[in-house]
């Protein structure tokens, strides 16, 4: 008992069950701090997919979701609901009791919900926590299903055939079919990325519309969408995804690589507006290229953003890239592109009712703005239009537009420094990310 006071923890057993994944989880949960351990839904789904003697799934993961027979036992232990496999969530969610708690209540009332926030702010990390947690297990068994919209093709047709093809049922001559089978029994599914298919502009986008608003009113069915698009759907809850506290993106970051907390790194979390992605590209770099301090805060200095260009998975130039292929973006054209760029030098924002005056030189400035705040490539913030830092100084780095054909521009960085280069400037505090 002392010794547990004390933090000593007990030895790795030298069992074979004991896989590293295994260990690591069972670590997690021996944190002093209970905020700092994992959620019970994340442990039985990670224990549902661990490796070894011990193992309950039995198939891979699908790319979009698939459903695994369910199998009843972990050793000698019985669970009383059956197991899916479904993308993993992260290890733990940090900063996101109250939203995950809001998304619990609304979920007991089956109310529709729509995800909202700048790409890779953690939508979908709360969406795959919220399907992996207890109650929802409970409630919702082996139907609960994760759907990604970003490579479905843009009909009512395609839409419906995918989600049927999801639950397993055959593909539906109309929505009122596959509303029927979804009478059954309770569903709970999550819609990924809806941008890329409720873009106002996109063919089929409308009648998506209607389909997930018709959805969203099945007596039990849970629809919790994800999207970078403020997509009003009639009945749906707006949930606002913003960036993370100092705290919680610290956890990200520490537990991505292992470096040691420090004034430097925090200065480079705050830089990076606390965005969960940026901060996981981070560590990640830190990792692969065996950085000590020293050398992080080097090649920050030297490259920002460049660092986080992590290969082999999804990188913040990815995600800015999608967004900027959006129908609506791309019809923007040039426009678009010398907003972002211009808006790029402005750390701190440009006063709304000041963009004409500032740029006079891009036409339709203001509708660029708009339609780039739809998208969350930038944001409305008491007055002031602003970039998230990671997309800011991604901009002004690499000034590379995809598809709309800028060339790459550098600054110097005494010029990212400098707050006061123009009127219009707002006096950002990061008092609320302490
Ligand atoms: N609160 C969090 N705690 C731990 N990790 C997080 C958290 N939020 C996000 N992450 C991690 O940050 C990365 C980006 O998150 P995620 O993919 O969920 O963002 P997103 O908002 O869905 O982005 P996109 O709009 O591009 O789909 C992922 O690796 C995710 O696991
Ligand atoms: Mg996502």
């Amino acid at each position: 008992m002392t010794n547990i006071v004390m933090g000593v923890r007990p030895e790795r057993p030298t069992h074979p069950a004991f896989t590293d994944h295994l260990w690591a989880l069972t670590q997690r949960c021996w944190e002093k701090d209970p905020e700092d351990r994992p959620w019970v839904g994340s442990i039985i789904e990670q224990l549902s997919t661990c490796e070894g003697p011990h193992s309950i799934c039995t198939q891979p993961a699908a790319p979009q979701m698939c459903e695994t027979p369910p199998s009843p036992s972990l050793g000698s232990t019985t669970f009383s609901f059956p197991f899916i496999s479904l993308p993993q969530p992260p290890g733990y969610l940090y900063g996101r009791d109250n939203t995950l708690k809001d998304l619990l209540n609304l979920t007991e009332r089956l109310a529709p919900v729509m995800l909202v926030g700048a790409g890779g702010t953690g939508k979908t990390a709360i969406a795959l926590t919220l399907l992996c947690d207890y109650q929802i297990m409970n409630r919702f068994g082996n139907h609960r299903y994760f759907l990604r919209c970003d490579n479905l093709e843009n009909s009512l047709d395609g839409f419906l055939g995918r989600l049927s093809e999801a639950i397993g049922v055959p593909k539906p001559a109309d929505l009122a079919q596959l509303r029927s089978h979804l009478e059954v029994s309770p569903y709970m599914l999550v819609l990924d990325g809806v941008d890329s298919i409720l873009d106002p502009r996109a063919s089929g986008a409308a009648e998506i519309a209607t389909a997930m608003e018709e959805l969203g009113q099945c007596p039990r069915v849970c629809l919790l969408a994800t999207s970078r698009i403020d997509a009003k759907i009639p009945g749906f809850r707006r949930k606002e995804v913003s960036t993370l506290s100092l705290g919680a993106a610290r956890n990200i970051f520490h537990d991505c690589c292992s470096l040691e907390r420090s004034v430097g790194i925090d200065t480079i979390i705050a830089e990076l507006d606390f965005h969960p992605l940026s901060i996981v590209l981070l560590a990640s770099a830190v990792s692969e290229n065996l950085w000590d301090e020293p050398a992080l805060l080097e090649v920050w200095n030297g490259g920002k953003t460049c660092i986080l260009k992590a290969s082999g998975r999804e990188s913040l130039e990815d995600c800015i890239e999608s967004l900027l292929h959006t129908p609506t973006i791309q019809r923007l054209g040039a426009t678009a592109r010398k907003t972002l760029e211009a808006i790029a030098n402005y750390p701190d924002g440009v006063k709304e009712t000041r963009l004409f005056t500032t740029f006079p030189e891009i036409g339709g400035v203001d509708d660029a703005v708009d339609a780039l705040c739809k998208f969350s490539l930038m944001y409305r913030e008491e007055g002031f239009v602003k970039m998230l830092s990671p997309f800011r100084l991604h901009f002004q780095y690499t000034g590379r537009v995809a598809n709309l054909g800028v060339q790459p521009r550098r600054h110097s960085p005494d010029r990212l420094g400098d707050k006061n280069m123009a009127e219009g400037f707002s006096s950002r505090g990061d008092s609320s990310h302490g």
